[in-house]
């Protein structure tokens, strides 16, 4: 009897898109696995489509689209951002009661929001930018921005809650900043102001196998100078980013306090699965965590699986295992 394994991607939020390319790749390593069968559905306008047409889970974890009933043994959540990485849809399957891949709902949710991390952060000791959260956007908020401007001159705003650099400013005169913070609000309910920390773009990917939490190498993003790693240098064509597994110049006590933090975050944000953990490396600030990514693009370009390959394992055998585990622990009553 095969596995059934409802692959679900797309979303509502602004990284739709790059979900259904993530998605594709999934796909095909999912179906290297002979005794898997993949059902593809898109979420779409409040809908889960497969091949356009909509589809709905009965209540005996069964998945009914066009007259077809699927009978699903593990979902894989193949979504950034909404509502995948916001811990929505885990919260969903929970209620049925269905196994998935991944981190669970909670510990989606607190990466998802950059002040959430931040806090767990701060109370787990791991360095992170020095920053202020702008809850509200009123005169008092304002007041705290514009002192947090003139301590740094240069910052980062932020919507707490969009991946992808959506909402996402960097401010060098103060004149910006208010606007930069109403501009990011349209973006997310929360917003975070971010002192600009001049840095080098590392990356791991953290990884659960055999039940043993592998943190790979760092990989770096190399911006062209003057910019930042905007959604268009992430994904356009003609970006002039590059990324490499081998990053150099790199020490060994670099690398070896990188995967150390990388290590305690992923423990004590009770991550699961998999995800991507990105580091500035700054000669002024230190090595800071910047943020965690509980389920990274998997986009031909993306990071995640081209650390993964070149810490010695295999993206197919690395998935394959999360299903069967997801499927076991769940029969054991495990999955929240
Ligand atoms: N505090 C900061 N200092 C310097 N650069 C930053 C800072 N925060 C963000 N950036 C730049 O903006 C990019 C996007 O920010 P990030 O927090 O990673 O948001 P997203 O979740 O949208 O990827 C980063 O990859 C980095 O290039
Ligand atoms: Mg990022």
């Amino acid at each position: 009897m095969s596995t059934n394994i409802l692959l679900l991607c797309g979303g509502d939020g602004a990284e739709h898109d790059i979900s259904l390319l993530s998605a594709s790749f999934i796909e095909e390593q999912l179906n290297k696995t002979e005794d898997f069968y993949v059902l593809k559905a898109v979420i779409h306008n409040n809908q889960f489509l497969v091949e356009d047409k909509p589809g709905y889970f009965d209540n005996n974890k069964t998945f009914v689209f066009d007259n077809h009933k699927f009978d699903v043994d593990c979902v894989v959540p193949c979504i950034h951002g909404v509502p995948g990485e916001t811990g929505d849809i885990q919260s969903f399957l929970e209620i049925l009661n269905i196994p998935y891949i991944g981190c669970r709902s909670q510990a989606s949710r607190y990466c998802f929001d950059k002040n959430t991390t931040k806090l767990h952060l701060d109370s787990l000791g791991i360095p992170n930018s020095p920053y202020k959260i702008i809850p509200l956007p009123n005169e008092q908020y304002k007041q705290i921005a514009l002192e947090f401007f003139d301590k740094y001159k240069d910052i980062y705003v932020k919507a707490a809650s969009q991946g992808s650099s959506v909402g996402c400013y960097h401010v060098t005169k103060r004149d910006d900043v208010w606007d930069s913070i109403i501009e990011a609000f349209s973006y997310s309910t929360e917003v975070v102001i971010e002192k600009n920390i001049v840095h080098r773009e590392l990356e791991v990917a953290a990884y659960e196998i055999d039940g043993e939490l592998k943190i790979s190498k760092p990989g770096e993003i190399i911006i062209p100078e003057n910019k930042f790693y905007t959604y268009d240098e992430k994904y356009s064509q003609d970006s002039g980013t590059t990324t490499t597994v081998e990053p150099e110049g790199l020490t060994d006590e670099e690398i070896h306090t990188i995967q150390n933090l990388a290590r305690r975050a992923f423990v004590g944000l009770k991550l699961r699965d998999l995800s991507r953990i990105d580091f500035f490396l700054s000669k002024e600030d230190g090595i800071l965590i910047n943020e965690i990514n509980t389920f990274p693009g998997a986009t031909p370009i993306s990071m995640f699986p081209k650390m993964l390959e070149h810490n010695g394992d295999k993206m197919d055998v690395f998935l394959a295992k999360a299903v069967y585990h997801a499927i076991k622990e769940h029969e054991k009553g495990e999955n929240k």
